[in-house]
């Protein structure tokens, strides 16, 4: 069996925000897997943020160079198998990266398990995003009941869970998007009990009026001035801060300038920075937890999905523009 695949690869290290002529899309022969090994064609690619912190060495995953396939994780049905645990047609998910095959020998593989849901949701609220949001909350950030919990990117796969999962634990929710229709959305389908629209609300006012007493939990997905109003004026006395994401520094080569550390120790604050990869332990409950609130109708979510290998660059600059709505997805071909 001989198979031409499809890879986009890196043809310069983007400076700023992505543009199309960092990316070349080229085709490859792929070999035989070995013994131990198997071969998957990719269907669905998640385009996650961090793989723009890969690419400037910013990141513990490895630093692509010039000509490498940037990382990603993908839905792939495997073609061929020489692997005792993974055989012809398992739908599994992986970290192919973006190209439409890839050989691997197991690790970091296991099998898409959505129950009800659909199938594209492994790579959302049912995959790592989702697995950021239960783990923080339920781990270093200790939810309580009638937490205030505020949360950045709202409208994500990370930020409309860590909303959904806050209310099911009865704390209250407020959310800060970019735009009205994220906002509205938060509110109807992600448990938000208000949203702060980050490109027209005065932030600082607005977080006064909803949060006199200040948020026990913040969850920044964002990092920037929304980092540095919060910080410097809106926790509550011990409270949680978890620095998920520093979206807003991802496309810029220069620090920012920080929040007001003051506060934080005024306000017995904790600071958690934040890896998933770290909270495995917790993985087979939030599969369980999150299967059974998907059945029950406690969890909604949006996706941003596209069809067609070709159009990866441009939906993955999309993202760094901030200008996707929902979990990122490229599908590659019909399931
Ligand atoms: N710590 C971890 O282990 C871990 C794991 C997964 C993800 N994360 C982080 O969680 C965050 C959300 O990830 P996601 O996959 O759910 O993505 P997402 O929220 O679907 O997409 C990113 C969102 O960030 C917001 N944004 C983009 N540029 C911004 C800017 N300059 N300033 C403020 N907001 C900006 C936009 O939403 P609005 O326009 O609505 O603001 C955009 O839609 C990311 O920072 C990601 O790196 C962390």
């Amino acid at each position: 069996m001989s198979i031409q695949a499809t890879l986009i690869t890196l043809k310069n290290i983007p400076k700023g925000i992505p543009k199309p002529d960092d990316f070349e899309i080229i085709q490859s022969k792929i070999r035989e897997p070995k013994e131990g090994e198997f071969l998957a064609e990719t269907i669905y690619l998640a385009l996650d943020p961090y793989v723009r912190v890969t690419m400037v060495g910013r990141h513990f995953f490895n630093t692509p160079e010039i000509g490498d396939v940037p990382r990603g994780s993908t839905i792939s049905r495997i073609i061929s198998s020489k692997h005792n645990s993974y055989k012809e047609g398992d739908l599994v998910v992986m970290e192919s990266g973006m190209q439409s095959h890839a050989i691997s020998d197991g690790a970091d593989v296991y099998h898409v398990n959505t129950g009800s849901a659909p199938i594209t949701t492994a790579l959302g609220i049912l995959g790592m995003p989702g697995f950021t949001a239960y783990s923080a909350l339920l781990g270093p950030a200790q939810l309580r009941e009638d937490d205030v919990v505020l949360v950045s990117a709202a409208s994500g796969a990370v930020g409309s869970m860590v909303g959904q999962i806050a209310s099911i634990k009865n704390a209250k929710v407020i959310g800060i998007a970019g735009g009205k229709e994220k906002c509205q959305w938060t509110i109807k389908n992600a448990s938000m009990e208000n949203c702060i629209d980050r490109k027209r609300d005065n932030i600082d006012q607005k977080l006064s009026e909803l949060c006199p007493h200040g948020v026990d939990i913040f969850f920044d997905n964002t990092g920037g001035e929304i980092q540095k109003i919060v910080l410097s004026n809106h926790i509550a006395l011990n409270s949680r801060i978890i620095l998920s994401g520093m979206i807003s520094q991802y496309n810029s080569s220069k620090p920012p300038s920080g929040p007001n550390l003051g506060n934080i120790c005024k306000q017995r604050a904790i600071i958690f920075g934040f890896v998933v990869y770290d909270y495995e332990h917790m993985k087979e409950s939030f599969i369980k937890d999150a299967l059974s609130w998907y059945k029950q109708g406690l969890l909604h979510y949006s996706e941003d999905l596209v069809f067609g290998i070709e159009n990866t660059p441009d939906h993955f600059i999309k993202l760094m523009k901030g200008e996707n709505f929902g979990k990122t997805i490229v599908q590659f071909m019909d399931l």
